[in-house]
């Protein structure tokens, strides 16, 4: 029996996600019964803003977990690894942005709109998906639930705060030097981001492909419940602070017109549809950025073949990307009674 108000951690609180998760939290008056954010030794006693007053910084350790029934993660993978098994050891359920638990298959990877059911029989580890994959399955789900999706081909613009508060910083950085006739600084990324595209996010792997690349491709067949489903992707970081904007070509069993795929879409949860070319509409980061729904527009047949889509759709990375869909995630483990339950023992403290 889960307790009605439970105490929440928030790992990572400091950075650009974590801090999005407190707000989030907030807004949604999530009913916790406490609050506790950590982050590295770094930020230890430092001041965070929340419910109209202040949380302090605590150190994250093994041993902090005890009487934390949740847990908002996002540190970075190795912080993961390391601490999520030891959070769920001591019996607090771990909702984990990171991509370390993500293919894990004593972990479910969960969009609350598309796969909540996933979540019973966890065993503590929950995963967030990636950011790019989260906002394409809201809008494909249902698509896929009408006429059979069986290949999909992406390609993203993905917004520096992804990266996190150094990226967010170094945009920032970059467009005032570039306006002032000197060098930018190259810190973050292999090359200058301020008015640049690199096809390049995450570590490329043996196949060439990158890693992000890799994590839209499996994360998408995991969620979406079907393995026929083949995906391939082209991840691009764009200078824009917030917003990940993707055109996405799907391939159908059956035929499906615009029209159609308009109808499913105004009916399906946390999607808008915003679509009248005639009238200039279509979804855009700087519309995106602060809400919660996700955004599709640009939506029209892929004359080349017979059962094709191409749409483009737009999501605030930050918040669906990571931080509400942590918090939906939350939301639905309290709705199910499922937090302090599963076996709690099969992840390997070290
Ligand atoms: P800190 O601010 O103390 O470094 P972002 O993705 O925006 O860079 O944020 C990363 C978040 O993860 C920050 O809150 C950061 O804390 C936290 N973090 C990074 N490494 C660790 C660690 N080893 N232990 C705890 N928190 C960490």
């Amino acid at each position: 029996m889960t307790k009605e108000k439970p105490v929440v951690a928030v790992v990572g609180a400091t950075g650009a996600v974590g801090r999005e998760m407190l707000k989030t939290l907030e807004d949604r008056a999530f009913p916790a019964a406490e609050v506790i954010p950590f982050a590295s030794s770094r930020s230890a006693g430092v001041k965070l803003p929340f419910r109209g007053g202040e949380l302090t910084v605590r150190e994250l350790k093994k041993d902090v977990f005890a009487g934390i029934d949740l847990a908002l993660f996002s540190a970075g993978g190795s912080t993961s690894e390391t601490f999520a098994p030891w959070a769920a050891g001591a019996g607090c359920v771990v909702v984990d942005n990171s991509s370390a638990w993500r293919m894990d298959e004593r972990c479910p990877l969960v969009v609350p709109e598309v796969n909540a059911d996933a979540l019973e029989g966890h065993n503590g580890i929950i995963a967030n998906p990636n950011c790019s994959t989260i906002q394409m399955v809201v809008v494909l789900k249902p698509l896929h639930d009408a006429a059979k999706i069986t290949r999909v081909v992406v390609s993203t613009y993905q917004a520096v705060s992804g990266t996190g508060q150094k990226a967010i910083a170094e945009l920032e950085t970059q467009v005032r030097q570039l306006f002032n006739m000197q060098e930018p600084d190259v810190k973050v990324y292999p090359y200058r981001i301020a008015f640049n595209c690199l096809p390049h996010i995450d570590v490329f792997l043996d196949n060439d492909y990158t890693k992000e690349e890799m994590k839209m491709v499996n994360e998408t067949v995991k969620i979406m419940g079907d393995a026929n489903i083949r995906v391939t992707a082209t991840c691009v970081r764009v200078p824009v602070f917030y917003g990940h904007s993707e055109s996405v070509n799907i391939e159908t069993a059956r035929k499906m017109t615009p029209q159609e795929a308009r109808a499913i879409l105004a009916q399906a949860p946390g999607v808008q549809v915003y679509d009248n070319p005639g009238e200039k509409m279509y979804p855009m980061a700087i519309d995106a950025a602060g809400e919660d729904d996700t955004f599709v527009g640009r939506i029209r047949e892929d004359e080349t073949i017979d059962n094709g889509l191409n749409m483009w759709i737009v999501a605030d990375n930050i918040r669906k990307g990571a931080a509400l869909n942590a918090v939906q995630i939350a939301e639905e483990l309290l709705r199910r009674d499922l937090l302090g339950v599963g076996d709690r023992n099969v992840f390997e403290r070290k």
